[in-house]
């Protein structure tokens, strides 16, 4: 799990390591000044500490540590205050930066470090401890595991402060803008609900033509679908749709198509996809299912959520054979047949190319998005701080609290030892 965070902080500290540190609209594209970018770090550790004087908090002058220092931009202000300063970060290339920058010789120093863990420091070693905009970017577990390091490593009369996005309640649902995510399980049955509206209820097409069908879908369950698959497509979630054939005892069915969701779509948000049908080269009113379907996990339908029909008329094409022993596939209505990547199984070869392109280009996307860096949102639940602090024998001062666009709390915690 550490190494993907590396490797995506191991590219921000190459590309624009100010602007990563600091996400300011009008910074981005090295548009930092070195000079601004540092005043703000001084700025910063300044109201620091004030803040912990205004809490009876004494801060003795010693030693700090500046956990996920980036270029260095609050390792600096507080080289100018205490006698030594150790800054820390996963990238190299962050340390890289922050080297070049120090205006302090070595009273500053400046490690990486790629551990879950702070081992290289010894307990009770620094009298300041302070990480901001750190433990956000990473999984809830990990940012756990580091906030009991800083309470071990914080001497006895020391303070440690940290920031993260914190809640009431225990959550470890990412916060902030759009996803797309690859996911690592198949979803909870209670997951998989939706609601799937097309914006017509019937089509007519000739026999191996694609037609074009607009879907509202609404995730009505109680677990984010994401968007993206893993490397052989499993587990992602996707719109998809057979057509039936209605007969006596039998339906037989061809995948017509899969359509991607393009973001995480959490409960209660809604997408309107465009679905492209392939229809099957022979004549007939068919039945097009549209349900959501888990790779290689499950259609929502076997999970009790409710899909959609529409009436599909196909003619121009051959007149329909027996379907005993002949269809692509056979399946008792009830069943519906295994998920499997989509293929255009009696489909027209035009036909048969788009999806094998649609597929391409979704697995090169799945691919690429995966490999691009990206800063993940998480937050700490209050209680779980708090009971953090209580095992670790400290004492939870104050929660600075402040509330953000995205409906949860920004907050710096204040922590001493007893
Ligand atoms: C948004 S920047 C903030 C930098 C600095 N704290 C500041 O406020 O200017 C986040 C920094 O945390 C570092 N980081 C992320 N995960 C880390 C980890 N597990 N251990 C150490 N540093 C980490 C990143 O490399 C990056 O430099």
């Amino acid at each position: 799990m550490l190494r993907k965070l590396r490797r995506h902080w191991e590219q921000f500290g190459r590309e624009d390591p100010f602007w990563a540190a600091l996400t300011w609209k009008d910074k981005s594209d090295g548009r930092w000044s070195p000079d601004d970018f540092f005043q703000n770090g001084e700025v910063v550790v300044g109201n620091l500490l004030d803040r912990a004087a205004e809490l009876g908090i004494e801060v003795p002058r010693a030693r700090a540590l500046d956990f996920g220092c980036g270029p260095g931009r609050l390792t600096q202000a507080l080289a100018a205050r205490f006698e030594t300063v150790d800054g820390v970060d996963i990238a190299r290339s962050m340390i890289a930066n922050a080297r070049r920058f120090n205006r302090h010789g070595n009273r500053c120093r400046y490690h990486v470090n790629r551990r879950g863990d702070l081992r290289r420091f010894g307990d009770a070693t620094f009298t300041f401890v302070c990480s901001l905009l750190v433990l956000q970017h990473m999984k809830p577990g990990i940012a756990r595991g580091y906030v009991r390091e800083f309470m071990r490593v914080l001497a006895p009369s020391g303070a440690l402060v940290f920031q993260v996005p914190s809640y009431d309640v225990d959550s470890s649902e990412p916060v902030g803008p759009a996803r797309q995510s690859v996911p690592r399980w198949p979803l909870e049955p209670s997951a998989c609900r939706a609601r799937i509206r097309p914006a017509s209820d019937s089509l007519t097409g000739r026999a191996g033509e694609l037609v074009p069908l607009r879907v509202d879908v609404e995730n009505a369950g109680d677990g984010t679908w994401p968007c993206l698959g893993q490397s052989d497509g499993g587990l992602r979630v996707w719109l998809g749709g057979h057509l039936a054939l209605p007969g006596d005892e039998f339906y037989w069915r061809l995948d017509a198509m899969r359509t991607a969701l393009g973001r995480d779509l959490e409960p209660g948000q809604r997408v309107t996809l465009d679905a492209w049908i392939t229809l099957p080269e022979e004549n007939g009113d068919y039945l097009l299912e549209l349900d959501m379907v888990q790779e290689h996990v499950c259609w929502f339908r076997q999970r009790g959520s409710e899909g959609a029909v529409v009436r599909c008329r196909v003619d121009g094409g051959r007149e329909r054979v027996p379907v005993e022993g002949q269809g692509p596939r056979i399946a008792r209505s009830a069943h519906a047949p295994a998920p499997v990547p989509a293929t255009a199984q009696s489909a027209s070869w035009r036909a048969r190319a788009w999806q094998r392109w649609q597929y391409l280009t979704d697995r090169i996307q799945s691919r690429l998005a995966s490999r691009e860096a990206v800063m993940e949102m998480h937050g700490l639940a209050r209680p779980d701080v708090q009971s953090l602090v209580t095992e670790a024998g400290c004492r939870l001062i104050e929660v600075d609290r402040q509330a953000q666009e995205h409906g949860y709390e920004d907050c710096h915690f204040w922590i001493t030892r007893q």
